[in-house]
C-alpha cells in the first residue's frame, strides 16, 4: 500500500477495501467501470475472485486481449488432454533438433541441450517463458495468455505447455 500511495501513484491508485461489511463494499462492476480504449485490467487474488472480476469485465465489454490475471498456483484445469505423449522440438535459430519425451519439460530438454529458456514459477502462471512457436501446434497448459493468444498459436509456455503436433517449431 505504501508503493500505491506513493507520489508518482497516489493519483491513480484506488484503494476498495472489503471488510465483510456490505455497507462498506463496493460492487467489482464499480471498480472496474466500463471498457476505456487502451485500458487494461489486471487481477490477481484468490481463484473465485479472479473469476468474479473477469466476469463481470467481460459483461462490461472489455476485450479479452485488455484482461490479464495471475494466479497464485496453477488452476484445476491445465488443459492437458490426459494422453502424455512425447514430441519433437526444433530450435529455428540455434539449428537444434530435440525430442521431448512424456516425463519431461520442453524447458527440462532445452537445457540438457544447452538452450537456457529463463523460468520462475514452472507451472504456466507468470509468463517468464513465453516463446513464439514459428510452427506446429501447442498444447496449451499454462493460465498466462489469453483464449485470443492461445488460438493464434503463435506463442506457447515451455515450461509446462507441450504439443498437438508432432513437431513443434521455436524461434530459439
Ligand atoms: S515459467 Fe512461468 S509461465 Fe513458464
Amino acid at each position: 500500500m505504501d508503493r500505491l500511495t506513493a507520489d508518482s501513484l497516489a493519483a491513480h491508485a484506488f484503494l476498495h477495501f472489503d471488510d465483510g461489511r456490505e455497507s462498506r463494499g463496493t460492487t467489482i462492476g464499480d471498480a472496474i467501470g466500463r471498457f476505456q480504449n487502451g485500458a487494461h485490467l489486471y487481477v490477481c487474488g484468490p481463484l473465485g475472485f479472479i473469476e468474479a472480476a473477469l466476469t463481470v469485465a467481460r459483461g462490461l465489454r472489455w476485450p479479452e486481449s485488455s484482461l490479464h490475471r495471475e494466479y497464485f498456483v496453477a488452476p484445476g484445469d491445465s488443459g492437458a488432454t490426459g494422453v502424455e505423449r512425447g514430441f519433437t522440438v526444433r530450435l529455428a535459430r540455434s539449428e537444434k533438433t530435440s525430442y521431448v519425451p512424456p516425463e519431461k519439460t520442453t524447458v527440462e530438454v532445452m537445457s540438457e541441450a544447452g538452450i537456457e529458456i529463463g523460468v520462475s514459477c514452472s507451472q504456466g502462471i507468470c509468463g517468464t517463458c513465453i516463446t513464439t512457436v514459428l510452427q506446429g501446434e501447442p498444447e496449451h497448459r499454462d493460465s498466462v495468455l489469453t483464449d485470443e493468444e492461445r488460438e493464434r498459436n503463435d506463442q506457447m509456455t515451455p515450461c509446462c505447455s507441450r504439443a498437438r503436433s508432432r513437431t513443434l517449431v521455436l524461434d530459439l
